[in-house]
C-alpha cells in the first residue's frame, strides 16, 4: 500500500445529478439486493483486464497496486458466497493461483520492490475468506487457500519485530524499500485478522496468542486508544513514541473482524467488550449512520488506495454480524443506511450503474469512479444478505481446505533471491521517504480522540 495520503485528489469532479436511477435497492428483499449487487459487481469487474491474453491475471492496470487487486478477488469471493452468483469465480482461482509466488506465499517477485506486509496480507486474507466460505482448492499441485493464509501468518510472525518498540510488524518487509522504520496499523491489523480466523478455523491456541499479542502491543503503543480508535502507525526510529493520528474505516474494520472472530471462539466477556467498543468506537466514520471515509472525503483528497477502505469496513461489518449474532442490533442500522445511500448514488456512467465515492450527499453521485467506490458499494450492499448464509465455515464445522501448519516456512527473511535493488530505485526510494515524512506531519493535523 502506498503512503499518498498528502497528495491524493478527486480524479473527478463532475457532478451528476440522480435523476433517473437504474438501481432500487429494497433492502427487505433478498432477491432485489441480489439483483443491485449484481448489477454493481458488473461494473466492478469491466475494470479488471489480467484475464486477457498477454496480460497478467491477478493485476488492475494502473493506477491500481497490487494489494487492492487481492482486495477486490476477496469481494468476489464474498460475491459469490452471499449471492450464489459464481460467474467471477473463474477469475479469482485463476488470479489467485497466479500470485501465489515462488515460496506459496504471496510474495511474487515482480512485488519485491514494493511489497509490504499489508500487501501480502491482502492476498492472505481473500485465501483465508476462500477457505472458510468453501470455495474449492485449486487442483493443480498448488497449496489449499487455508495454507496460503498459513503461509502469509508464519511468515509475517517470524517478522515479528521486537528490537523497537516493544514488538509490532513494521510496514515492508524488505529493508531497502521506503516504509521499512514505519510500523502501521493495517499491517499489524492484517496479523490479527488472520490470526485470529486461523485460530477460529483451526482451534490452534498459537494463533489465538498471537492475535492477542499483537492486540496488546497495538495497544501498549498508542495505534489503538483505549476507546478503541485506531490510527494510522508509528515511526520505530523513535521507538513509536510519536503516532501519526490519522484514522482509516480500514482499521477499524480489520480489527473488528478479528476481535468478532475471538469472541466467538473463546465467548469471553473480555472480546465481547473489545468487540462492542469498536463498534462504538466506529462511529466516527458515521453520519446519519451512513459510512464516510472522514479523513479525506470532506477535502476530496482521498487517494486511489484511500478511495477502496470503506469496502473493507463494510465487508468485516458483515463478518462481525454472522460470527458475534449480538453485534447485529448495533451492525444493522450502519449497514442497512450505509446500503441505502450507497445504491442511491450508484447513477453514474452508460448503464448508470457507477457508484462514486461519497454515500452522504442523499443520492448526489459525485463523479468520482473507479475500483475502490465501485468495490466499497458493492461490499456494503452485498453484506446485507448475511442472515442468510450460514457463516465462515472451521475445520469441524464444513471446512474443506487442507491445512498445512508449516507453509511459508521456506520464504527468505532478506531478499537475497529477489532482484536486486538498483542505484535508481534507491534515489526514489529516499526521495519518497521524504514524502512519507511531509505526509505524516501533514496528516497530523486530523485527529478525533
Ligand atoms: C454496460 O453494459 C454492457 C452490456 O451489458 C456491458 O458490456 C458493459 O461492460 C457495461 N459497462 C459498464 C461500465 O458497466
Ligand atoms: C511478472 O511479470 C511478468 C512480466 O510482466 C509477467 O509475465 C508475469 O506473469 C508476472 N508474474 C506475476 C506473478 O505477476
Ligand atoms: C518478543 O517479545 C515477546 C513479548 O515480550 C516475546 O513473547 C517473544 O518471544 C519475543 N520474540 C522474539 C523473537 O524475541
Ligand atoms: C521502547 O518502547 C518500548 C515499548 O513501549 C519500551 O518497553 C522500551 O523501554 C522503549 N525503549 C527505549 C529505549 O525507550
Ligand atoms: C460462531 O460463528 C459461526 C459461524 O462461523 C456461527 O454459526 C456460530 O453461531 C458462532 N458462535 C456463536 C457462539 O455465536
Ligand atoms: C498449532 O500451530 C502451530 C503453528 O503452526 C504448530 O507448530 C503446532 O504443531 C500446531 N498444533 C497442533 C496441535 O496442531
Amino acid at each position: 500500500m502506498k503512503f499518498t495520503s498528502a497528495v491524493g485528489a478527486l480524479g473527478a469532479s463532475s457532478v451528476l445529478l440522480s435523476g433517473v436511477s437504474a438501481i432500487q435497492l429494497d433492502i427487505t428483499s433478498t432477491d432485489n439486493i441480489k439483483q443491485v449487487a449484481k448489477s454493481i459487481s458488473a461494473n466492478l469487474r469491466q475494470y479488471y483486464t489480467g484475464d486477457r491474453v498477454g496480460d497478467t491475471p491477478g493485476n488492475l492496470p494502473d493506477p491500481y497496486y497490487w494489494w487492492e487487486c487481492g482486495a477486490m478477488f476477496n469481494a468476489f469471493i464474498d460475491y459469490w458466497y452471499y449471492t450464489g452468483d459464481d460467474q467471477y469465480n473463474g477469475i479469482t482461482t485463476q488470479a489467485l493461483q497466479h500470485q501465489i509466488g515462488d515460496y506459496d506465499a504471496f510474495m511474487p517477485a515482480n512485488q519485491t520492490k514494493t511489497l509490504g506486509n499489508d500487501d501480502q496480507a491482502f492476498w492472505g486474507m481473500a485465501a483465508m475468506t476462500a477457505a472458510e466460505n468453501k470455495l474449492p482448492d485449486l487442483t493443480d499441485g498448488s497449496p489449499s487457500w487455508l495454507a496460503l493464509a498459513q503461509a502469509v501468518f508464519n511468515t509475517q510472525k517470524d517478522r515479528w519485530d521486537n528490537a523497537t518498540c516493544g514488538g509490532g510488524l513494521k510496514w515492508q518487509i524488505f529493508t531497502f524499500n521506503n516504509g521499512y522504520n514505519y510500523k502501521n496499523t493495517i499491517s499489524n491489523g492484517c496479523f490479527f485478522n488472520i490470526a485470529s480466523r486461523l485460530y477460529k478455523y483451526l482451534g490452534n491456541e498459537t494463533y489465538g496468542t498471537w492475535a492477542e499479542q499483537a492486540w496488546e502491543w497495538e495497544l501498549s503503543v498508542g495505534l489503538m486508544s483505549a476507546d478503541y480508535h485506531f490510527y494510522d502507525g508509528t515511526d520505530d526510529t523513535q521507538n513509536c513514541s510519536t503516532i501519526n493520528h490519522i484514522q482509516w474505516t480500514y482499521n477499524a474494520g480489520v480489527h473488528m473482524a478479528g476481535a468478532a472472530a475471538m469472541w466467538n471462539v473463546t465467548q469471553n466477556d473480555l472480546w465481547k467488550t473489545r468487540v462492542k467498543g469498536l463498534i462504538d468506537g466506529a462511529s466516527v466514520f458515521f453520519k446519519d449512520n451512513v459510512m464516510t471515509e472522514v479523513a479525506c472525503e470532506n477535502n476530496g483528497k482521498c487517494d486511489v488506495d484511500q478511495r477502496s477502505f470503506k469496502a473493507y469496513l463494510a465487508r468485516w461489518m458483515g463478518y462481525t454480524a454472522i460470527v458475534a449474532p449480538w453485534t447485529r442490533t448495533y451492525i444493522d442500522p450502519l449497514l442497512q443506511a450505509s446500503a441505502k445511500a450507497a445504491a442511491a448514488q450508484c447513477t453514474g456512467g452508460t448503464n448508470q450503474t457507477s457508484c462514486g465515492l461519497r454515500w452522504i450527499d442523499n443520492g448526489v453521485n459525485d463523479g468520482s469512479f473507479g475500483v475502490g467506490e465501485q468495490m466499497a458499494a458493492m461490499e456494503v450492499i452485498q453484506a446485507l444478505l448475511y442472515p442468510t448464509v450460514s457463516g465462515p465455515a472451521t475445520q469441524n464445522n464444513g471446512g474443506i481446505s487442507t491445512s498445512n501448519p508449516d507453509a511459508g516456512s521456506d520464504v527468505p527473511q532478506t531478499a537475497v533471491s529477489f532482484n536486486a535493488v538498483t542505484t535508481g530505485d534507491k534515489a526514489g526510494a529516499s526521495i519518497l521517504t521524504i514524502i512519507v515524512l511531509v505526509a505524516i506531519v501533514a496528516g497530523a493535523w486530523w485527529m478525533v480522540s
